[in-house]
C-alpha cells in the first residue's frame, strides 16, 4: 500500500521538524509495510520572493492529487503579515473544505504541566476548532484612505483662515472586517464535536464556546445549531462557555473538559493556551479534517522565527501530527507507534530540547524517536 501525500515544510522551523516528521513517517512505514510517496512543494516566503508564486490555482490542484497534506509552518519577518498564512495555509485549508480542526490538548505522562498540581488525568480534551468562517472568510475593507492627516490638517486650516469655519477632521481612515456563520457550517463541525464525544469512553460533555453575549448575531446562530445537533445525541450535556470565561477555566479546572467545540477565531486563540498548559506549543498536534476529503496535518505552532536556522526547535508536535496523519490514513498501528516512541523518548528524559528543559538538538530528536520506534 502506498499513500501519496503533499509535503510542505514552508517557513522558518518548519523546514527543521518536518524533515524530522518525514524520517520517522518513512521508518513506521517500512516497519509496518506500507510506503509513503511524498511529493513536496516549495511554497513559502523563499519561494514567493524569488517567483512571486503564494499558491497559484495550478498547484493547488496538484496538491488536491494526494490523500493528505503534511505542512510545516507558514509566516516570514520579510514578508507582510497575512500574504503567507492567507494565502497558503488558510488557502489550503479552505479550498479542501477542512471544516474540521481537531487540537488535542493533552499532557503527556513525562510533561510537566505549568499548572501546578494538574497531571495527565486533569489535562486531556480536544478541542475542535471550526476551521473554514467567522472572522477568517477574509471579508474586510478599508475606506476614507485617501486624505491623509498632513491633509486634513491643512483643510481645517484652509476653512480656518478663509472662512473663519471650525470643522471636524476627524474622519481619518477606517477599516473593517467582518465574521460569518452559516447553519450548515455551524452544525457540520458541532455534530463532528458530538460523534467525536460519543466514541470517546468517560466524560461525556461538549462544551460549546462562543461570545454570544455581544456578537449575538453569529454565534446566536450558532448557539441554536448547537442545540438542534445535541438533540440527536442524548446522554451528551451541552453547555456553553463564553471565550473569556473558558480561558480561566482551562487554567482552574481543565479536568472540567472533554470536548470543547469552538468558532475559528476563539478557537486559534484558546489552542495556544491549550498548548500551554500541555507542556508548551512545541508538543501540539493540529488536524485540519475534511472527513470526506483531502485532510492536512501540521503542528499548531508557527514559523518561530525567533529560533528558526539554529536546529534546536521542539519537533515532536510535526512528528505526532504525523501520527495522527498515518492514522486518518487508516494505519492505526503505525501512527500509535510512532506516538509511543515518542511518549517514551520524553519520559526517558536524556533527549529534550530547550523548550522542554534540555539541550538537544532537533535532528537529535528526531534521531532518537527513529531509532525508539526500531527497538
Ligand atoms: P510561533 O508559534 O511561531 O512562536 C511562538 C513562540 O513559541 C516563539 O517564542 C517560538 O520560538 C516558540 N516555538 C514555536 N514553536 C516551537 C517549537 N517547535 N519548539 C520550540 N519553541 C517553539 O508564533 P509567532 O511567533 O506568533 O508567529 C511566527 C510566524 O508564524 C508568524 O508569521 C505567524 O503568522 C506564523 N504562524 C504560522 C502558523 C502556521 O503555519 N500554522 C501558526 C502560528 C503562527
Ligand atoms: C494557527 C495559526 C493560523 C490561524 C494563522 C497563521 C493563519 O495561528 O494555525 O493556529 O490563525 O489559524
Ligand atoms: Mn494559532
Amino acid at each position: 500500500m502506498t499513500h501519496k501525500v503533499a509535503l510542505i515544510p514552508g517557513d522558518g522551523i518548519g523546514k527543521e521538524v518536518v524533515p524530522q516528521g518525514v524520517k520517522v513517517l518513512n521508518t513506521a512505514a517500512d516497519k509496518f509495510g506500507f510506503s509513503i510517496d511524498w511529493e513536496e512543494f516549495p511554497f513559502g516566503s523563499d519561494n514567493y520572493l524569488k517567483t512571486g508564486e503564494v499558491l497559484s490555482d495550478e498547484s493547488l490542484e496538484a496538491v488536491g492529487k494526494n490523500k493528505a497534506i503534511y505542512l510545516g509552518a507558514l509566516g516570514d519577518p520579510r514578508v507582510k503579515p497575512g500574504i503567507l498564512e492567507k494565502g497558503i495555509l488558510l488557502k489550503l485549508r479552505f479550498a479542501f473544505d477542512e471544516y474540521v480542526n481537531l487540537r488535542p490538548v493533552k499532557l503527556l505522562p513525562s510533561i510537566k504541566s505549568p499548572l501546578a498540581g494538574k497531571g495527565p488525568d486533569d489535562i486531556n480534551f480536544d478541542v475542535i476548532r471550526e476551521n473554514t468562517e467567522d472572522f477568517y472568510v477574509g471579508l474586510g475593507g478599508r475606506a476614507k484612505t485617501g486624505t491623509s492627516k498632513k491633509e486634513l490638517l491643512l483643510i481645517r486650516e484652509l476653512h480656518k483662515t478663509k472662512f473663519g469655519l471650525d470643522i471636524e477632521t476627524d474622519s481619518e481612515e477606517i477599516a473593517y472586517q467582518i465574521g460569518m456563520m452559516s447553519k450548515e457550517g455551524a452544525t457540520r463541525v458541532i455534530d463532528y464535536a458530538f460523534d467525536l464525544c460519543k466514541k470517546k469512553n468517560g466524560k461525556r460533555r461538549v462544551t460549546a464556546v462562543d461570545k454570544a453575549n455581544v456578537l449575538s448575531d453569529m454565534y446566536g446562530l450558532w448557539r441554536e445549531a448547537a442545540v438542534e445537533v445535541s438533540a440527536k445525541y442524548p446522554g451528551i450535556e451541552l453547555e456553553y462557555n463564553y471565550v473569556d470565561a473558558i480561558t480561566m477555566y482551562f487554567i482552574t479546572k481543565p479536568q472540567w473538559f472533554d470536548v470543547v467545540v469552538s468558532p475559528n477565531l476563539f478557537g486559534d486563540i484558546i489552542t495556544d493556551l491549550g498548548a500551554c498548559i500541555q507542556g508548551g506549543i512545541g508538543l501540539a498536534v493540529s488536524g485540519n479534517i475534511n472527513p470526506k476529503g483531502t485532510s492536512m496535518f501540521e503542528p499548531v505552532h508557527g514559523s518561530a522565527p525567533d529560533i528558526a536556522g539554529k536546529n534546536i526547535a521542539n519537533p515532536c508536535a510535526t512528528i505526532l501530527a504525523g501520527a495522527l496523519m498515518l492514522k486518518e490514513l487508516g494505519e492505526n498501528e503505525a501512527g500509535n507507534a510512532v506516538t509511543m516512541a515518542v511518549e517514551k523518548v520524553l519520559a526517558d528524559g536524556k533527549v529534550r530540547t530547550g523548550d522542554l528543559g534540555g539541550s538537544s538538538k532537533c535532528s537529535e530528536m528526531g534521531d532518537a524517536i527513529l531509532e525508539k520506534l526500531l527497538e
